[in-house]
């Protein structure tokens, strides 16, 4: 019964979320259509509406994300001697990958390739956790566990994501929140476990082995400061709160989330957008072309929270199979998500395989590799996927010898149906006509980036 509520608790608490986000208003993107002050603002390339954004205060480091700093640029835990979280998360790349390979290359020479591609590690701070349905935390005094959230989610219908429905779109029960392709680590401390670890990445061997090499670091001193002297004998506590530091520094550090893009600088009033620039920005917006921004969040919260460019949601997009990972040589295997082989824990709820988080496109022109299986190299690729992916799926799928084309070949045909073919631009069909026109797509291209950070308004308004 008490199960019941909760699950009560979970749907009333989305219909309010979808309440609040409709009141919202109009989405600005809609204004050019009714208000001719606010066309003849955009045609200028400037925003009708500025805000004023409420960026993180920077403040100096704690000593705490000072260690996490230390630790952070540190190879010497790696079984190579020649990894550090940088080296993968490289600050000159604005935290992504530092080169085009589509995977990174780890364990004790540096020889074994990742099986995805980097993400950046800008902007996470304030990821909620994993959940299915927007989270009642705090609503129910029994929480519903995934499964029980999953089977409520099969029964409500999901609205269908456009730029214009973000409001409602936000309260469907699907899978959000969570870091990793696939979710399955909540906090920046418990993720960095990970990487730590992971025979593919740092190969740190065992917790033992990082203990050791942490107490004889010459910043091990630290650890005692912070957190007194018998830390150093404990491995798991040692080695727990140097995760613990890390996630502090990229909690703190401004370099993680500057916000200071000339997107956000059009936002507050301070930067033109260039005819191409504004152009991809309607287009990004508009739900009968780019539709992007309905799952690649672009407008500001009423109270001047930078949009992140994602919905935290996770989507089954159904790229291509990327033949330059090593783990594809083998036909059996598939990266399914959600539903693992990384991932363990909804291994069951088949119908989310295939799903990968939204990433954020702040900063996303500066990379050279694109999407969970880093198939892609230019946005131009990453546009021609949106565009023909339904519409000419010739372009983008190999074929097989008998000239067949192999759409979704990288998962396995029963999990086919849980590819979007709802939400634009993935509603169309073969033959018709594609949603972005090449000059459009370059429209887009244009607009993301200006999602670049460190833009002087000063020297290119
Ligand atoms: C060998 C390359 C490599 C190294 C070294 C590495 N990472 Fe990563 N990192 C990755 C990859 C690949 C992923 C995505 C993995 C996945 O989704 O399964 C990732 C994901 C992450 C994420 C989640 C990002 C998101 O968007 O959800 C965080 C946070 C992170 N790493 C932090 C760290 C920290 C902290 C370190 C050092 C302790 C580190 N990484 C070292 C390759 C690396
Ligand atoms: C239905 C939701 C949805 C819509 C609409 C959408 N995206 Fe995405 N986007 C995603 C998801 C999910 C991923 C990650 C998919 C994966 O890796 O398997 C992604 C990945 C990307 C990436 C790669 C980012 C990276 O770091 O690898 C780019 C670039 C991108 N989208 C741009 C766009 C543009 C431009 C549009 C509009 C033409 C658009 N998206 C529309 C959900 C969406």
């Amino acid at each position: 019964m008490r199960i019941f509520i909760s699950l009560a608790l979970v749907a009333a608490l989305g219909l309010c979320v979808a309440i609040v986000f409709v009141l919202r208003g109009p989405v600005p993107a809609g204004d050019w259509l009714t208000s001719p002050a606010a066309s003849f603002e955009l045609a200028q390339g400037e925003n009708p509406h500025p805000v004023v954004l409420d960026r993180p205060v920077a403040k100096p480091l704690s000593a705490m994300a000072k260690l996490g700093r230390q630790v952070f640029f540190d190879p010497s835990l790696s079984s190579s001697g020649r990894l550090s979280c940088a080296s993968c998360h490289s600050p000159q790349h604005f935290y992504g990958p530092p080169n085009a390979q589509p995977v990174m290359f780890g364990g004790p020479n540096l020889t074994r390739q990742g099986v995805r591609a980097v993400p950046s590690l800008m902007y996470l701070e304030t990821e909620l956790n994993f959940s299915i349905g927007p989270d009642p935390a705090g609503e129910a005094d029994i929480l519903p566990t995934l499964p029980q959230r999953a089977a409520l989610g099969a029964l409500v219908p999901r609205v269908t994501k456009t730029a214009q429905s973000t409001a409602q779109t936000a309260a469907n029960i699907v899978p959000q929140g969570g870091l990793f392709w696939d979710g399955r680590a909540n906090t920046l401390q418990e993720q960095a476990m990970g990487p730590l670890l992971s025979p593919f990445e740092m190969d740190g061997g065992s917790i033992a082995r990082v203990a050791a090499i942490l107490r004889a670091a010459p910043y091990a001193k630290s650890f005692t400061q912070l957190f007194g002297p018998n830390i150093l004998n404990d491995p798991h506590m040692l080695v727990s709160e140097a995760m613990f530091a890390v996630a502090r520094y990229q909690i703190e550090d401004e370099s993680f989330h500057p916000f200071s893009s000339k997107y956000d600088a059009w936002l507050e009033g301070k930067a033109r957008l260039t005819p191409t620039e504004m152009r991809g920005y309607l287009l990004f917006n508009n739900p009968a072309k780019g539709d992007c921004a309905a799952c690649h969040l672009d407008q500001p919260s009423p109270d001047g929270q930078p949009p992140l460019f994602t919905d935290h949601q996770y989507e089954a997009l159904g790229v291509p199979r990327n033949p330059d990972l090593a783990v594809n040589k083998n036909p059996n295997y598939f990266d399914e998500g959600i539903c693992g082989p990384y991932r363990t824990n909804l291994a069951q709820e088949t119908q989310y395989c295939g799903m990968f988080l939204t990433p954020t496109l702040r900063n996303v022109a500066t990379r050279r590799v694109f999407f969970h299986n880093g198939i892609y190299h230019s946005l131009k690729q990453v546009l021609d996927f949106y565009d023909f992916r339904d519409t000419d799926p010739s372009k983008i799928y190999p074929k097989t010898v008998d000239g067949k084309v192999e759409k979704f070949n990288d998962l396995p045909q029963r999990f086919w149906s849980n590819v979007d073919t709802l939400d634009p631009p993935f509603d169309r069909h073969i033959g018709e006509k594609p949603a972005l026109t090449p000059r459009e797509e370059q429209d887009i291209i244009a607009f993301l980036r200006t999602l670049t950070d460190g833009y002087l308004p000063a020297a290119g308004a």
